[in-house]
């Protein structure tokens, strides 16, 4: 694998791509602890064939990223979110969770030994960081593990819309990504495995992704492929599916909050995805995209629109630059949500 060098890269043009960057830290978890975790520079990992992650799917991660600010210093989103949202991942699949105050110092220091990766303000990227969890034991029964890695890498990557918000057609599908009592809370491996058939057939059909609905009736609206969900009613309301098998998205949570602030009256309850009329503008929500403007939703053959297939809604809009601007710090936000990372 080659290293990625600063200079080979456009930042005003990167997508989102994995780069092997200098640093990454690992952490072990041995004899019933975790053991002192290092920066290192070896991107691979090298795990016995027999290694429970790789049969039975005992493994969780994470996803959030870091923003350079106008004065070129660094902000880092809500990492304390991300690192409780791990932790239940793992007890979900019987892992040890990683202490969460060194996850975030975990986040800090492979930010701050990577900073020549992070994206230049003006460019709208970020740098991604993707916190990983796995069993490395040898076992060839269905057992938990007794040996883990802990490790978080980083990329660079673009803004996703570098031309503004654009709206994008999404369509039910008839899979389920998680079981009701399953493990849709959790971020683990296997829901991304079972949403990739989903998600190919919607992307043939000319979708952009797949809307999924609630495994037990399908009738109510779950996540829109690996995004939250959220609608702006005709009289102004955000509302957004409240259900047991949905990624509790720390977007999302973010968004009742400024939601809230924003006189929008936010609420989580179920949506019947024949009830899609109420809504004047819809999104989804996440950390790659922040907000997807929804254009439309087919379902059963029949295609709803929304506020356009064009043009982003004005509340979709107000809400979008809210957040990104707490994220890169040109706005004030609630306390404690950017954390600023020191870079000497
Ligand atoms: C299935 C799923 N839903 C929702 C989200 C959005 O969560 P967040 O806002 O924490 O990125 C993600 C991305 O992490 C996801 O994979």
């Amino acid at each position: 694998m080659t290293k990625a060098k600063v200079s080979d890269l456009d930042f005003n043009n990167l997508g989102f791509g994995y780069h092997d960057l200098p640093y990454r830290y690992k952490a072990e978890y041995h004899d019933g602890q975790w053991q002192p975790g290092e920066l290192t520079t070896d991107s691979t990992i090298h795990l016995s064939e027999s290694a429970v992650a790789l049969h039975y799917g005992q493994e969780v991660f994470e996803g959030l990223k870091a923003y350079r600010r106008k004065d070129g210093g660094v902000n880092i989103f809500r990492p304390d979110r991300n690192a409780h949202r791990m932790h239940n991942s793992a007890e979900r699949l019987l892992m040890p969770p990683y202490p969460e105050d060194k996850f975030v110092e975990a986040v800090k220091e492979v930010v701050k030994d990577n900073q020549d990766f992070i994206p230049p303000y003006e460019s709208g990227g970020s740098l991604y960081l993707r916190p990983l969890l796995i069993s490395t034991s040898p076992e060839i029964g269905v057992h938990p593990g007794h040996d883990f890695l802990f490790t978080i890498f980083a990329m660079p990557v673009g803004a996703y819309y570098p031309g503004g918000l654009a709206p994008t057609a999404f369509v039910t599908s008839e899979f389920d990504r998680a079981a009701h009592g399953g493990t849709g809370q959790a971020k683990v491996g296997g829901n991304y495995a079972a949403s990739m058939l989903p998600g190919d057939n919607a992307h043939k059909a000319g979708y952009s992704d797949v809307v999924y609905l609630d495994p037990r009736e399908h009738e109510y609206i779950e996540e829109l492929g690996s995004a939250n969900f959220f609608g702006i009613t005709k009289d102004g309301q955000f509302k957004t599916p409240k259900s047991p098998s949905i990624l509790p998205s720390v977007t999302k949570y973010s968004l009742l909050a400024l939601a809230e602030e924003m006189g929008m009256n936010p609420v989580e309850e179920a949506i019947s995805i024949h009830d899609l009329d109420q809504f004047a503008e819809a999104g989804a929500m996440g950390t790659a995209a922040v907000i997807s403007p929804v254009g439309s939703i087919t379902h059963e053959g029949k295609k709803h629109v929304f506020f356009s297939e064009t043009e982003v809604g004005p509340k979709t809009q107000a809400l979008y630059d809210r957040l990104i601007g707490i994220q890169y710090g040109d706005q004030e936000g609630p306390e404690g949500w950017v954390q600023d990372v020191p870079l000497v």
